[in-house]
């Protein structure tokens, strides 16, 4: 049994509650560039959520009632947490490739259609190659619905870090209220896959060995090829670089290897490690703080 009370989620699903944030006085405090940056990069994987989800329904997690239900309220509050940070960088006076949208407190929904379209268009070629993998994945691996609540709830702990450690990085006021509203939400995802996780693997010792090598072989961060691989290596160098960042993968990873047959694992440590390789970070400075506009327009 799953220790999650998917009633409560279910009736208490929601778009997220942006009431009292200052929109207002967004323009008040600076948002540097790499924050900035960082924060692209975070709604453009939150609004891609729907394109993974397309994925995931053609595969037998769509026998499991429990999950498809789950991942129906899902993909809309994840919907959500793209708008916000979409508004939130129009406030701050960012506009976006490729065609430099305003976007501001009461713009009309949807905002960036032209750059989520330009984003999906250019992942091309290699979203049908991930779509293939995926259904190759679930028609060969028995236990590809322990796989794929195990995979979440890797990306949900790393957004919900993430996010946090934005928390601690940034000094603008405006930010962390909507990041902490966000948050809420993402905690509860997390729960959800953990437990549904837990309990698949806790009865299979064919899933925990086949979760264990995926993890360990197939997994990247979220949104790796979807945006970008300049554009992962910096939002995760940017937010784990320094050693509150390391102490915060490790932490994670400490997390994953609860649950069961996933112990010792060290993926996120390890992804941080080849982020800041690829990027040639020893540590983050300064100099690495701030970033030319043209990044976005990658
Ligand atoms: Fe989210
Ligand atoms: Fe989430």
């Amino acid at each position: 049994m799953s220790d999650f009370d998917l009633d409560k989620y279910l009736r208490a699903s929601k778009k997220v509650d942006l009431s009292g944030v200052r929109w207002e006085r967004i323009r008040d405090h600076p948002l540097p560039v790499g924050e900035a940056r960082c924060l692209a990069y975070m709604m453009d994987i939150e609004t891609h959520t729907v394109i993974f989800l397309r994925d995931l329904l053609a595969t037998r997690a769509a026998f499991e009632p429990d999950v498809t239900a789950f991942l129906s309220c899902w993909v809309y509050e994840e919907l959500w947490h793209g708008e916000a940070f979409s508004r939130f960088l129009g406030e701050a006076g960012y506009d976006l490739a490729p065609d430099g949208e305003r976007v501001w407190g009461d713009a009309p929904y949807p905002s960036r259609a032209a750059r989520n379209a330009w984003i999906r268009r250019k992942i091309g070629g290699r979203g049908y190659a991930s779509h293939l993998a995926t259904l190759a994945a679930a028609a060969l691996v028995k236990d590809f619905v322990a796989l794929h609540m195990a995979w979440g709830a890797v990306n949900e702990l790393t957004t919900l870090t993430s996010y946090h450690r934005l928390i601690a990085t940034t000094e603008h006021p405006v930010l962390v209220e909507l990041l902490e509203r966000v948050i809420k939400d993402e905690r509860r995802h997390f729960a959800f896959y953990r437990s549904q996780a837990r309990m698949r693997l806790g009865r299979s010792r064919q899933a925990r060995r086949v979760v264990r090598w995926a993890l360990e072989h197939l997994w990247a961060p979220a949104g790796t090829g979807v945006r970008p691989q300049q554009e992962t290596d910096f939002t995760i160098a940017y937010l784990f670089g320094d050693a509150e960042g390391l102490a915060a993968a490790r932490g994670m990873d400490q997390t994953i290897g609860e649950l069961p047959g996933l112990a010792g694992l060290r993926i996120c440590a390890a992804a941080r490690g080849a982020a800041m390789r690829r990027l040639r970070w020893a540590q983050p400075n300064e100099g690495h703080l701030t970033t030319p506009l043209a990044a976005f327009r990658a």
